[in-house]
């Protein structure tokens, strides 16, 4: 309807017309909408609890499962992956349906999927607090589970590009672009960064040696921040934004241009996180370069997003689903601002190896992708389940607070922790010795992981209210499939 409304109706150059199912598949997004909730709940509990186990790290009651160093790969894990996975899943299925007018190519693929992503999440809890583990940031799980993931991603995109590829309207709309590139580089990232030779069941070694394996790793990494936390994510804001706004999007051809301008421009920024390592210079540089260019398709989908509010802003006091999602985008802008500037090498000088940069990945990864995530399933929930609205939008009103108050709690007091530390770090006395010990930077953190600590048990509470809220709701409706319009009626 409105989301697409001022953009040319294709009902009369339909290039396929496959026998019409009556429904949507809303039966996987279900799945996926409740388990991004269940999982947003685990993963946050367990950043809590790592939290406070910087603080007192004899929480970890001397059990090696429960130490800091296994349960924070559990929690980076739990968040992207089981999450902010559930929530792009979620939501890619609908839309592509929705956009496409027709219902997913097919169904026991999204059983498969569903079933098989959240064997992975289970895999994934049980051997991380075990200790197995390849030891690369965002890729620690070893050989079986990366097969398994493999062979679960190659199932989704079937899926989702089957389901395209049977669309019933010309059109590809905009969003779709952006969760094909999140489900195409990500299987490409994943398979290429676990190559690995097994050594037993649960141990293996990266096929690739020293500085080349730290440059695949961040090539992964950077691009896993790109495609995963990022370019889904826009795929959500594409659709869910103008769809809650009632507004078409802002620019149409803005979000082409930035759309293949951000693809082009991340594969090439990874070396910013290895700057002042072994990897040549020039490596260094080019990624520094880029981006710093990449702040320019970044803006220009702040820019699209926020905009397509224009004649709408009134809606913002009243309308606490549009609040999530706009104040997301513009977490997103601020994120994509400061991520250029301390990939400036002067300036990760200082920022590299300090809480500064916790700062910087929780606004994106609390402020964008959680926001929008949480945005976007309080539209979709309702609409699984045969009903108008969620159970309480005072609730909703409550939890944007509460999460509003908790990431400025926790990035706030990491920005201001990391700058004092890389300032205390390189202090010296005229003598040309350092001014402090390691140690009494440790201790200048305290009052700061405590803001932290308080921030993301404010931020967790507000999962709860959204528990609570779902559950109000998943009882009063009853599990509902969408019927498919009629072919005149191409707008989704
Ligand atoms: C234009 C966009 C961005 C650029 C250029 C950028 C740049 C950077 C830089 C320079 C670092 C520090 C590297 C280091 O010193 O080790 C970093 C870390 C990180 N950023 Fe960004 N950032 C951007 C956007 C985002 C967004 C939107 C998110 C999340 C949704 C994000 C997530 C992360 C994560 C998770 C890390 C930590 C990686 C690690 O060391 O484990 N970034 N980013
Ligand atoms: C209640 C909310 C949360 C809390 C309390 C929390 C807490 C933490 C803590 C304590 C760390 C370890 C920091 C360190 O090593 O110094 C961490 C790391 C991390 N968290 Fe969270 N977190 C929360 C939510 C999230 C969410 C929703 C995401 C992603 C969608 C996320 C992504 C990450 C990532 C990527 C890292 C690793 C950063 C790096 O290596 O530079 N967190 N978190």
């Amino acid at each position: 309807m409105s989301a697409i409304a001022a953009y040319p109706d294709y009902s009369s150059s339909i290039n396929h017309v496959p026998a019409v199912p009556e429904t949507y598949n809303y039966r996987v997004v279900r799945q996926f909408a409740i388990m991004t909730v269940v999982w947003g709940i685990v993963g946050m509990l367990v950043g809590v609890y790592i939290a406070a186990e910087l603080i007192w790290p004899d929480l970890s009651l001397h059990l090696p499962w429960l130490g800091y160093g296994r349960l924070r790969p559990l929690h980076t894990n739990a968040v992207i992956f089981a999450f902010g996975g559930c929530a792009l899943m979620a939501s890619s299925y609908y839309v592509v349906q929705r956009t496409c007018q027709t219902r997913l190519l097919s169904d026991r693929l999204a059983s498969f999927h569903f079933w098989g992503w959240q064997l992975v999440i289970v895999l994934a809890a049980i051997t991380l607090p075990l200790g197995y583990t390849s030891s690369k940031e965002y890729a620690e799980l070893e050989w079986p589970i990366d097969i398994l993931i493999a062979v679960v991603w190659v199932a989704y995109a079937i899926n989702f590009f089957g389901t395209l590829a049977i669309r019933r309207v010309r059109h590809i709309y905009v969003a779709n672009w952006f969760f094909g590139a999140f489900v195409l580089t990500v299987a490409i990232l994943h398979i290429v960064n676990s190559a690995e030779i097994p050594v037993s069941m649960w141990k293996s070694y990266s096929a690739y040696a020293g500085v080349q394996d730290a440059m695949v790793q961040w090539w992964y990494g950077h691009n896993a921040v790109g495609f995963f936390l990022t370019a889904g994510f826009l795929g959500m804001m594409y659709y869910f934004i103008p769809k809650q706004a009632g507004r078409p999007v802002y620019s149409y051809r803005l979000s082409v241009v930035h759309f293949w301008a951000l693809i082009f421009t991340y594969m090439w920024a990874g070396p910013h996180h290895l700057h002042f390592t072994a990897l040549p210079d020039w490596t260094q540089s080019i990624g520094m370069v880029f981006s710093l260019i990449l702040l320019a398709p970044s803006w220009g989908g702040m820019i699209n997003g926020i905009m397509t509010l224009s004649g709408a802003w009134d809606q913002l006091r009243t309308d606490p689903i549009l609040k999530f999602l706009v104040v997301s985008v513009s977490f997103y802008g601020m994120s994509t601002f400061e991520g250029p500037m301390m990939s400036i090498k002067t300036v990760n000088a200082l920022s590299h190896y300090t809480d500064w940069t916790i700062g910087h990945v929780h606004s994106g990864a609390l402020g964008w992708v959680a926001m929008i995530s949480i945005g976007s399933m309080y539209y979709l929930i309702p609409r699984l389940f045969g009903l108008q609205q969620m159970y309480s939008i005072k609730a909703i009103s409550l939890h944007f607070w509460v999460t509003t108050i908790g990431i400025v709690l926790y990035i706030a007091s990491m920005w201001i922790a990391g700058v004092m530390e890389g300032l205390m770090w390189r202090a010296m006395n005229p003598d040309g010795t350092l001014t402090y010990a390691f140690v009494e930077v440790v201790k200048a953190t305290y009052p700061y992981y405590f803001i932290r600590l308080l921030g993301g048990a404010i931020v967790f509470s507000g999962m709860l209210i959204m528990a609570w809220n779902v559950w109000k709701t998943v009882s009063r409706g009853r599990p509902y499939d969408a019927p498919i319009p009629a072919l005149q009626a191409v707008h989704a």
